[in-house]
């Protein structure tokens, strides 16, 4: 007998939670509990048993009659909660907006660069990201087998191709195609084997300058980067030159700004030292000219680097490069 009822009240179970609608449902719930319902019947059934079966087989019909008027009243309001979702469906509610994007730091960053210099007469070249070893180092005075290549060490593509290990090639270019004077700018993507750290990644961005002229001087290099160290940071920074070494430039130096963000006291931006060092400059070394065919007694040009990266993290307090790659939105969405 508790056989029976066990089985019945599984399979009452099953067809309750097979109704997908709410006639169905009525269907399971007449064909068990309705007046000639199978668990209706078996409860009637009770007073003709014999006494001393009664309290156990009573108690699990008991049971059993609760189970599926539960499940019953579960499945009920699960299907009229369905059914009412389809009915709010309002089709007259307008569309949802795709999200619109922002633009990426190294974006911004690059777009104030070139809208700064933009104003003071320079105009965007652009060159190759794979680029041959003429371009990357022989035209920039970096014979084979120069040291200096080995600060560049970089993707060999095969061939005398090479990931461009920073945007000088640009200023080859450029000086190929046109004839002085020249004014450019030459932001873009650049690479080098680096072991990566907070402020080094394989991919990192550069701008380029270069202005090349009748009379360009050293102090042009230097009012011209302070006006923009000021267009950018406000008129507070200040711009350091310090001696250095690269073989297109003579003379040479490498130059900082002064760390905004702490008033040069020291802080985890400018790594303690209250400057940031921003990347390279000079004038541009007469045996360059002599490989775009310059006359360098005629004219003389200064040009510079630029570290994007260091300038975007500098300006919105970026605390690794590698953010910039990552593609997190959580980073990106910032803006
Ligand atoms: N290309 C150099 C680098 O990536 C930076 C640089 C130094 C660029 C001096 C220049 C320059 O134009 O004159 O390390």
């Amino acid at each position: 007998m508790i056989d029976r009822i066990e089985n019945m009240e599984r399979r009452a179970l099953e067809e309750i939670d097979q109704a997908t609608d709410t006639a169905a449902l009525e269907e399971v719930r007449i064909r068990y509990m309705g007046r000639s319902g199978q668990l209706t019947a078996l409860l009637r059934g009770m007073g003709d048993m014999a006494p001393e079966d009664r309290p156990r087989t009573g108690q699990r019909v008991n049971l059993a009659n609760r189970t599926v008027t539960d499940a019953l009243a579960t499945r009920q309001r699960a299907l009229q909660d369905a059914a009412a979702v389809v009915e709010r469906l309002d089709i007259t509610l307008p569309g949802r907006r795709p999200s619109i994007g922002r633009k990426h730091p190294l974006t911004l960053i690059r777009e104030e660069v070139v809208a700064i210099f933009g104003e003071m007469g320079f105009t965007v070249a652009d060159g190759p990201e794979i680029e041959r070893d003429y371009y990357n180092f022989e035209a920039l005075n970096i014979p084979a087998n120069h040291p200096a290549r080995d600060t560049h060490d970089t993707f060999y593509m095969g061939g005398d191709r090479v990931l461009r290990t920073h945007t000088s090639p640009v200023q080859i270019r450029v000086m190929e195609l046109y004839p002085p004077p020249v004014r450019v700018i030459a932001p873009g993507r650049t690479y080098r084997h680096e072991n990566p750290d907070a402020t080094h990644a394989f991919a990192f961005h550069q701008c380029e300058g270069l202005y090349v002229a009748q009379g360009v001087s050293m102090a042009h290099l230097k009012g011209d980067l302070t006006y923009f160290a000021r267009r950018l940071f406000g008129k507070a920074v200040k711009v350091r030159f310090r001696p250095d070494f690269f073989p297109f430039t003579e003379p040479s130096v490498d130059y900082s700004f002064s760390c905004v963000v702490c008033n040069e006291k020291g802080c985890g931006i400018c790594k303690g030292t209250g400057w940031l060092e921003i990347s390279g400059a000079g004038m541009v070394d007469p045996a360059v000219f002599g490989f775009v065919g310059y006359d360098s007694e005629k004219y003389t040009g200064y040009a510079f680097g630029m570290g994007l990266d260091r300038l975007a993290m500098f300006k919105y307090g970026i605390e690794s490069i590698h953010m910039f790659l990552e593609n997190d939105l959580r980073f990106l969405s910032q803006g």
